[in-house]
């Protein structure tokens, strides 16, 4: 029971989690591609909020993932593995952090199609990480 509920945390805090690394970036793409004074400060404002908000959400995940899999002893390859995307993953929520302020210094230097392949980064990691997790295939 105790299992399944700390499981069933992780996921949730998992999801939430995915919120903020979806939509964070789209931010980017929005203020790469704006000049005026007004529409500058309303995303810087969203964009460091956001990332205020699921930061803690993303440390929830994680540290239910860790219990899940110290706490009761699983193993595999596919852990590893998954381990090693979710550090990715944490970089690029890092790299996020450094990238809010970059824009709100005014030393943003990317184009908002960068952004855009940029934003994709969480989905690939997602397919792969939900697909090692179920499936284990090693
Ligand atoms: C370092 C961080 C993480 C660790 C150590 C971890 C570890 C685990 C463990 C041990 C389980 C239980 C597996 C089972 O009961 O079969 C689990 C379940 C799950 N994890 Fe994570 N996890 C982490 C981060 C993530 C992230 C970032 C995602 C999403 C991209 C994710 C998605 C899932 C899903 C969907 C399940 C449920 C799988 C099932 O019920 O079959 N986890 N995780």
């Amino acid at each position: 029971m105790l299992y399944l509920s700390i499981k069933a945390l992780h996921i949730i805090f998992v999801i939430s989690w995915f919120a903020g690394l979806f939509y964070l970036p789209r931010l980017f793409v929005n203020h790469a591609m704006v000049t005026d004074k007004a529409t500058v400060e309303r995303l810087a404002l969203m964009e460091s909020k956001l990332y205020r908000f699921m930061t803690p959400l993303g440390i929830l995940a994680v540290g239910l993932g860790m219990w899940l899999w110290f706490g009761f002893g699983l193993a595999g390859g596919w852990l590893h593995a998954k381990t090693a995307l979710v550090t990715l993953l944490i970089a690029y929520h890092l790299y996020c952090g450094r990238l809010i302020r970059a824009f709100a210094d005014g030393r943003n230097t990317r184009s908002h199609v960068w952004y855009r392949f940029f934003n994709e980064v969480p989905v690939l990691v997602l397919f792969v990480v939900v697909f090692l997790v179920v499936l284990k295939p090693f």
